[in-house]
């Protein structure tokens, strides 16, 4: 009985994005995105900051989960403002969202 009601709190809890969602990952999906994204200025070797934060660091995957709420806001959602020109696919977007939000 426990077990049933504890089910029906975790299914209520998991966003309606991850219905039917595809499998999505850091190795498949999130490694990639943030190289050719975020990196250029975000990366804590990154030779040309533009001024991004020196706190707001993405490295890798633990840096990933570490920011995932600012993440969501900033590139995600209605009107994303990161990257700060724009370029990203709503596809890709969308698949950011799916992972940071069913992949944890
Ligand atoms: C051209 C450089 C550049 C790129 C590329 C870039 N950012 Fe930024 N980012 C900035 C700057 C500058 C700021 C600080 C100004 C601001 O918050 O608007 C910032 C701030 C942030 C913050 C902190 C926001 C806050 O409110 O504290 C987050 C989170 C972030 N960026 C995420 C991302 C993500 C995710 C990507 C890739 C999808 C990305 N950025 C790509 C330059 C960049």
């Amino acid at each position: 009985m426990r077990a049933a009601i504890l089910l029906v709190l975790v299914g209520c809890a998991e966003p309606v994005i991850c219905d039917d969602a595809p499998p999505t990952t850091w190795d498949n999906f999130g490694a990639g995105f943030i190289t050719e994204n975020c990196q250029s200025c975000h990366a804590s070797t990154s030779s040309n900051r533009y001024d991004a934060p020196v706190d707001v660091l993405f490295d890798g995957e633990d840096d990933l989960w570490e920011h995932s709420a600012d993440i969501l806001n900033v590139a995600t959602g209605d009107r994303p403002i990161m990257p700060p020109r724009g370029g990203v696919s709503e596809a890709d977007r969308e698949r950011l969202e799916i992972l940071l939000q069913c992949s944890q």
